[in-house]
């Protein structure tokens, strides 16, 4: 059975690198890495790669930077090419990126069967472009395989048959669970010379925080007041970086002794970085999971998430970016908690390999 795993920018790398190995294994699977290239540097594709132990992709598509219709358009039109020369039985696109939707639109258009991992996650909010990417991948594959049971009510709430879904778990944690001994052999504390929770962590690179300068520079002001109370360390999605040197911020962080920018930073390291850390600050959906996972406080710069479950049981809370020197400052009064979630076991890959094999293998 040929299995094309679609994957394009750094969170789909953590997703199909645990459901690669276990595919590839089993001697009726084929897997393939289709890697659409819209992630391209070194630090945000190849290291993740180099140590998930993922071979080379089976094809690199080339998409790269552009606007969401020339990434979208592109990619669907170089994977249908792709997908016409060399037809995969099975097409698992995962996460919520413009490749998840272009290529379970070409697979569809093709009557290809495609499975969407990560399924029925919605924030209800359509100016996320992960929304729409989110809507039109459900819309249209075959299997739905979702990690929680608010992702299965969104799912029953569309409309959507209950035979297409089938909760599978969180693929993030298999990764994480499967790394977790070799993550805390990684010496990036040593690197930023901070000790075991001696610092909060920080990601930012959503449009709606980073992209326009007064949003951002508000931003910076807030954090350089956290920073008065606990230090920050801060890896710089490019996204993020480009728009703090346009619009003149970046020296205001770099200068301040109690703020340590660091470049995007490899999985391991960056999960070290997790770990050790008292607090996470983030608008990242994959990452208040994983604080999550660990009872690490989560303060999400955001509205709303696609990840509730995170909140109600795990250790996530949604804040305004006014109330964020106060919610740091409760959480790193109050400290981690134990967090039980189901089916966030580090065992999704092979319920989904038994799914498929059960399921699919025999259509
Ligand atoms: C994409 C995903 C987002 C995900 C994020 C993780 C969509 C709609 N967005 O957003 O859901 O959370 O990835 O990173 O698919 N760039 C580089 N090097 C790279 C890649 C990008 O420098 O290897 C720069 C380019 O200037 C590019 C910008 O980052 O224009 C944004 O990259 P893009 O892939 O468009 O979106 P992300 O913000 O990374």
């Amino acid at each position: 059975m040929l299995i094309d795993l679609v994957a394009a920018a750094r969170p789909n790398f953590m997703k199909i690198a645990p459901l690669w190995k276990a595919f590839a294994t089993e001697s009726w699977a084929e897997p393939r890495i289709i890697h659409t290239g819209q992630h391209y540097d070194h630090a945000m594709s190849q290291v993740f790669f180099d140590e998930l132990g993922m071979p080379a992709p089976h094809v690199n598509l080339g998409i790269g930077s552009g606007s969401h219709g020339q990434q979208t358009g592109r990619t669907l039109e170089v994977y249908e090419q792709q997908l016409v020369r060399d037809r995969p039985d099975l097409v698992i696109v995962v996460g919520d990126v413009n490749a998840t939707a272009a290529a379970s639109l070409a697979a569809a258009k093709l009557g290809v069967k495609i499975a969407h991992l990560e399924a029925g996650l919605r924030s209800f909010d359509r100016t996320m472009p992960e929304e729409i990417n989110r809507k039109i991948t459900d819309a249209i594959c075959d299997y739905l395989w979702t990690p929680s049971e608010d992702a299965d009510a969104n799912l029953a709430n569309e409309g959507i048959d209950h035979a297409r879904v089938e909760r599978v778990g969180n693929i993030m944690i298999d990764t994480l669970t499967m790394l977790m001994p070799s993550i805390m052999q990684e010496k990036v504390l040593e690197t930023v010379g901070l000790g075991e929770r001696q610092y909060a962590l920080v990601t930012l690179h959503r449009p709606g925080n980073v992209d326009s300068a007064d949003s951002l520079a508000s931003l910076c002001g807030i954090l350089l007041r956290c920073s008065d109370m606990v230090p920050l360390v801060f890896p710089l999605h490019p996204r993020t970086r480009a728009k703090l040197q346009d619009f003149g911020l970046l020296a205001s962080l770099e200068n301040s002794a109690s703020v340590h920018l660091m470049p995007p930073l490899p999985y391991r390291a960056f999960m070290r970085l997790v770990a050790g850390s008292l607090a996470v600050i983030t608008d990242s959906g994959g990452v208040q999971e994983e604080t999550s996972f660990l009872g690490i406080p989560c303060l999400t710069l955001r509205q709303n998430t696609e990840r509730p479950i995170t909140i109600t049981l795990g250790t996530n809370q949604l804040v305004e970016p006014c109330q964020l020197p106060q919610k740091l400052e409760n959480a790193l009064t109050s400290g981690r908690r134990a967090t039980r979630i189901p089916l966030w076991d580090g065992k999704t890959a092979a319920r989904i390999v038994k799914f498929v094999r059960e399921r699919l293998l025999t259509l």
